[in-house]
């Protein structure tokens, strides 16, 4: 295989941008732009999210069994480049972000227009990232789009040319 074209092949899937969330009950929050997302299933609501599996993130995440998706919009590219870093609660903020506590305990970012809570049906542990597949269990509307959903969220081509996680 050709190591160029694979990069370049797999960098043509379209991506949005999220912040994933969760909250062990045992001290431990978590936060991490992730872009590795897509609903798979209508009934149940079944969405998917590869999490690093070394990360912080995926420890919390295993040990809350529940997680939040936060929806960036358009202009929240701030709120990405924030939680590129491993969190912080601090004055009651999560890395400087305001938030609340969702019904499942998962942080919901106050800024995000939307976000989905889930419970963790299944972890799927292959290569690098794990699929984290979560049930949506609570669906949180902040700011309802004017337009079509999907041309409300943040992509990674808006991040700028050299920004990619993929390839
Ligand atoms: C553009 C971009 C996209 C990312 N997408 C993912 C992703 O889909 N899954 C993931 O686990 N990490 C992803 N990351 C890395 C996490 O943001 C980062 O590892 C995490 O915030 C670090 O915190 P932690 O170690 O506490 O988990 C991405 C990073 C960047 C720069």
């Amino acid at each position: 295989m050709n190591a160029d074209a694979k990069k370049t092949v797999l960098r043509m899937i379209p991506y949005g941008i999220y912040v994933l969330t969760a909250d062990d009950g045992q001290g431990n929050i978590a936060a991490a732009t992730v872009n590795w997302v897509t609903q798979s299933a209508f009934a149940p609501p079944l969405v998917v999210a590869a999490v690093k599996a070394d990360s912080g993130t995926y420890k919390t995440v295993k040990a809350a069994k529940t997680f939040a998706l936060n929806m960036l919009g358009k202009d929240h590219k701030g709120l990405a480049f924030a939680f590129f870093r491993p969190a912080d609660v601090s004055d009651g903020k999560l890395s400087g972000q305001p938030y609340r506590k969702g019904a499942t305990g998962a942080p919901i970012l106050s800024d995000a227009p939307g976000a989905v809570e889930c419970k963790v049906t299944a972890v799927i542990e292959q290569g690098d990232h794990h699929i984290v597949v979560g049930e949506v269990v609570e669906a949180h509307l902040q700011k309802p789009p004017a337009g079509r959903p999907d041309t409300a969220i943040l992509e990674m081509k808006d991040l700028g040319d050299n920004v990619f996680y993929g390839g």
